[in-house]
């Protein structure tokens, strides 16, 4: 018998965890979000099973009405190349037709050769490319924490307006970044924000709001805090990373993804070289969001 596909049940949930701790040397994030995932609304865990035994499982979550998000698709190292990564995925796009979805999103690092395959495969194009940066307890970057009496708390609204109108929101072609979830805050068709945990920025002496940068925690990793966003001039910048850097001190790692198109990126990526963040892959492009219209199976 094939690859069938189910629901997983709370009892799958010890051997998703037995998956999950093959991947990246055990160091996935799937343990600290299972138990979310296994019992949240607009959400479902779906397993693909061979010969009765459990070797796959993906997540899916409405981010909003009409737009799905796929994450977290695993194989049991052992069953790989069996066609589970490809039955869930195919699963996945009808489930999001009949439930009435316009769009499906979903990213990925740039080493993960076998899910590329398959979304572009699936259909799924590439829209956005992020560099990966982060500011882990031992980094060079968490000395240079330092408050700055100018940063002022901006209230959400004003937030969100002012990054729809960023250079830096153009170069992300809309998304707004949340750990490895991304968010279609200024795309076609459906709208969805992340919830914001911090807005802090600078102000000119109007009053105006001159640079921004937001945070959040990300659905995943305990005491992990995401910079999702953050633009102004590269002054102004380094005044708020740092001032970031100091308002988490206990922080395991601060993270965040640089917009960055062919050869460029925003100037974010500049502060954060000279604070000394440990930028992935020499500022190489690694982190994609590919997204596919939700359209009629064939
Ligand atoms: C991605 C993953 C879930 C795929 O699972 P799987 O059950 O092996 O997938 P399938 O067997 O359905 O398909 C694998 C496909 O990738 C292809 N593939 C495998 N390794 C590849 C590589 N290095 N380069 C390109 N394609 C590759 C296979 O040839 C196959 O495609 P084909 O059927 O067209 O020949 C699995 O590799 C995995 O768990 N990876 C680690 C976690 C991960 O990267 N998750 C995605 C990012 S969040």
């Amino acid at each position: 018998m094939g690859v069938t596909i189910r629901t997983a049940r709370l009892a799958d949930r010890a051997r998703i965890l037995a998956i999950s701790s093959q991947i990246w040397e055990g160091d996935d994030y799937v343990p600290q979000v299972i138990d979310e995932w296994l019992h949240m609304r607009d959400s479902e865990v779906v397993v693909a099973e061979l010969n009765g035994t459990v070797i796959s499982f993906a997540h899916t979550v409405n981010l909003a009405s009409g737009y799905v998000w796929l994450e977290g698709i695993r194989t049991d190292t052992a069953s790989q190349g069996h066609g589970a990564g490809k039955a869930l995925t195919e699963y996945l796009i009808e489930k999001a037709w009949r439930d009435g979805a316009q769009r499906i999103g979903l990213s990925t690092y740039i080493d993960n050769l076998a899910s590329i395959h398959i979304i572009e495969h699936y259909g799924f194009e590439r829209q956005a490319s992020f560099i990966f940066a982060e500011a882990t307890l031992d980094s060079p970057a968490r000395t240079c924490a330092e408050l700055s009496p100018e940063v002022v708390a901006v209230p959400f609204g004003e937030a969100k307006s002012w990054i729809l109108g960023s250079a830096s929101i153009a170069m992300s072609c809309g998304f707004v970044g949340q750990g490895w979830k991304f968010w279609p805050a200024s795309r076609p068709g459906v709208i969805a924000w992340p919830a914001f945990d911090k807005a802090i920025g600078l102000r000119g002496s109007n009053g105006s709001l001159r640079s921004l940068l937001v945070v959040c925690h990300p659905d995943h990793g305990e005491g992990e805090v995401s910079i999702d966003f953050a633009d102004g001039s590269p002054k102004d910048l380094e005044v708020l990373v740092r001032h970031v850097l100091a308002l988490y001190p206990g922080a395991k790692s601060i993270q965040t993804v640089v917009p960055a198109g062919k050869g460029i990126h925003t100037v974010l990526l500049e502060t954060l070289t000279a604070l000394e963040f440990d930028v992935w892959r020499h500022g190489v492009p690694d982190v994609f969001v590919y997204e596919r219209p939700v359209k009629q199976p064939q």
